[in-house]
């Protein structure tokens, strides 16, 4: 599947990035040398992305329009020059279903990748082309192995026929269910390739899990309706949403950035060789 698209949700709260996110939103939170987002996006261009639909909430679209797009002294990002971005607001953080149907006039039926604005595949390890090349026509979700541990923070998919070594038919779909309620190891991480057939079920669904709109019923929607194929990926991408994995993904992005590397993992060894 040709897939030149990519949608970004990036309209949430930001809660347990507070008080960091009272006035910077999580998005332009700093990663080494640019803001989460920058990485992002950066990742969908790498994998063949065109235009770039990025959902934002009100109030600090203008902030993160100017970073990207320029403003008085400033010019648009390298290494974005070339792409079209398409800003769309989320009015209220309805939940991650609800970000993603805000695309939908923008994306206009086409096949298209979504990234969570929050969560950045290290450098190299993008599988985004990837879950495209698996495709045969539906909609490919990445997975990775949960320990028992994590099943409650994800969705988790119940599985059907595998047709790879790396590629599954998905079945259904329960958000953050607890280690004994997931009907599988594998969870969704943050990257998804959709068919435009994903907006008609996002577009029915009542508030879910934690009064939510999730994205995770409409995977399901498309899972029971046998539209809907898994790829399990070797890497996962960091989340930067809460402290603890923001200060992992910094770490990560540091000792694998070609200009902080080499002084970064001389200081990090340096701490470890102390008493
Ligand atoms: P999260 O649930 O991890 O982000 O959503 P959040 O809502 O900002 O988190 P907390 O709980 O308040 O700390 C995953 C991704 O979906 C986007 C977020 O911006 C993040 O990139 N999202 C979430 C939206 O765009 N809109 C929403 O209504 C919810």
């Amino acid at each position: 599947m040709n897939v030149d698209v990519a949608v970004v949700p990036a309209a949430g709260r930001g809660t347990r990035m507070s008080p960091a996110t009272r006035v910077v939103p999580k998005a332009l939170l700093p990663l080494v040398d640019r803001p989460a987002l920058q990485w992002v996006l950066e990742e969908a261009v790498a994998a063949g992305a065109r235009q770039l639909i990025v959902v934002v909430s009100p109030g600090v679209d203008d902030l993160i329009f100017s970073h990207f797009e320029g403003m008085g002294g400033l010019d648009r990002i390298a290494g974005l020059k070339d792409v079209e971005i398409t800003w769309v607001v989320q009015p209220e953080p309805l939940g991650l279903g609800d970000a993603v149907l805000r695309a939908r006039d923008a994306v206009g039926g086409r096949p298209f990748h979504c990234l969570l604005g929050d969560n950045i595949m290290p450098p190299g390890a993008g599988c985004l082309a990837a879950m495209a090349a698996a495709s045969d026509g539906r909609s490919v979700m990445a997975l990775r192995r949960m320990t028992p541990a994590e099943t409650s923070s994800y969705g988790i998919a119940s599985l059907g026929d595998w047709l790879a070594d790396d590629v599954v038919e998905i079945e259904g779909a329960v958000e953050k269910p607890g280690p004994d309620a997931a009907p599988s190891d594998l969870g969704f991480l943050g990257r998804y390739t959709f068919t435009p057939d994903v907006f008609e079920h996002l577009a029915g669904l009542d508030p879910g899990f934690g009064g939510e709109i999730q994205l995770t019923d409409a995977i399901r929607a498309l899972a029971v309706a046998g539209a809907c194929l898994g790829k399990v990926v070797g890497s996962a991408p960091l989340d930067v949403g809460n402290p603890p994995s923001y200060i992992e993904a910094t770490t990560i992005l540091g000792l694998a950035h070609p200009p902080t590397a080499e002084r970064y993992r001389a200081f990090v060894a340096s701490l470890l060789d102390r008493p």
